[in-house]
């Protein structure tokens, strides 16, 4: 069984893209520069924010943080936006989800110019994505599709099963599975809380993508032998022994299912550090877009 690295592998994109600001300041041209939105006081949002932002300074991206208040109006949000919008020094942003309930989420996602989404959450974005044509992909599945690119996964031809259909997760990535790309070329079944004996399919499945938020949910009765098994859940689970008070679960329970694995993502330091890579990936195309 091989892990699937995703910490270290992010580091290498990391590394990558900071060799390329360098050339970009070497040459005189403006540093990229990500701002991210975050509404409230959610911990777990603030921590990936976070890691978003420290992520930007490894790089050599210059970044804003803008914290608004969880009582903020959907039209106070939507002015920040198109004040981003406008903004000559950001090249890109995110607005982190989930949103507080009074605010709809469709609605900001449409505000974000299709050219500084780099979330890849804007309809205008998805489409393309859909037909093929260059985008902003969403950064979980882009980083997802790069970590079987860089350990070489063999994806043609495979039975692929995605559980969850999720727009930002789950959705996209039976799209991309499916596209004619090194990564891709799968057969792909998207699953999610209608499907009907889901074991039965997932037994079949050569790759499967997990991801709806359910700790522990793929048990090794669920797999054949040498699958390969990509895990995108995080939940939080109290544990006191930690200092931080929580632990963090993925969807799949790793240690049953890993043996039979021919590869398979930890978490923590799976597919979570390559969405933060991949965000870096679509800043940068945002920059030399616009350049
Ligand atoms: N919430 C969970 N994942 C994401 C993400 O990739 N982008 C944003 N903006 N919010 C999220």
């Amino acid at each position: 069984m091989i892990l699937l690295d995703g910490k270290k592998t992010s580091n290498d994109i990391k590394d990558e893209i900071a060799v390329k600001v360098q050339e970009l300041k070497a040459a005189g041209k403006k540093t990229p520069h990500l701002a991210a939105v975050i509404v409230g006081n959610n911990g777990a949002s603030l921590t990936y924010v976070n890691a978003k932002v420290k992520a930007c300074e490894r790089v050599g991206f210059d970044s804003t943080l803008i914290k608004l208040p969880e009582t903020i109006t959907e039209e106070e949000l939507l002015s920040k936006i198109e004040e981003l919008n406008k903004s000559t020094e950001v090249d890109g942003f995110i607005v982190q989800l989930p949103l507080p309930a009074h605010i709809d989420e469709h609605k900001v996602t449409l505000a974000i110019s299709p050219y500084k989404d780099v979330d890849g959450f804007h309809p205008e974005n998805l489409g393309r994505m859909v037909l093929d044509l260059p985008t902003f992909l969403p950064a979980t599945p882009y980083g997802i599709v790069q970590l079987l690119d860089r350990y070489d996964i063999e994806t043609s031809g495979k039975n692929c099963v995605v559980i969850g259909r999720s727009h930002i997760v789950g959705s996209p990535m039976s799209i991309l599975m499916s596209r004619n790309n090194k990564v891709g070329n799968c057969t792909v079944t998207l699953t999610h809380s209608r499907t009907k004996n889901l074991k039965d399919i997932t037994k079949e499945a050569d790759i499967i993508i997990v991801a709806l938020g359910k700790a522990e949910f793929l048990t090794a009765d669920m797999v054949k032998d040498g699958v390969v098994v990509v895990d995108v859940g995080i939940t939080r689970v109290d544990d006191p022994s930690k200092k931080s008070g929580f632990r963090l679960l993925g969807d799949v329970k790793f240690d049953e299912v890993a043996p039979k694995c021919s590869h398979i993502t930890p978490v923590p330091g799976g597919v979570g550090p390559m969405t933060i890579a991949s965000l870096m990936m679509n800043t940068l195309q945002a920059i030399e877009n616009r350049n």
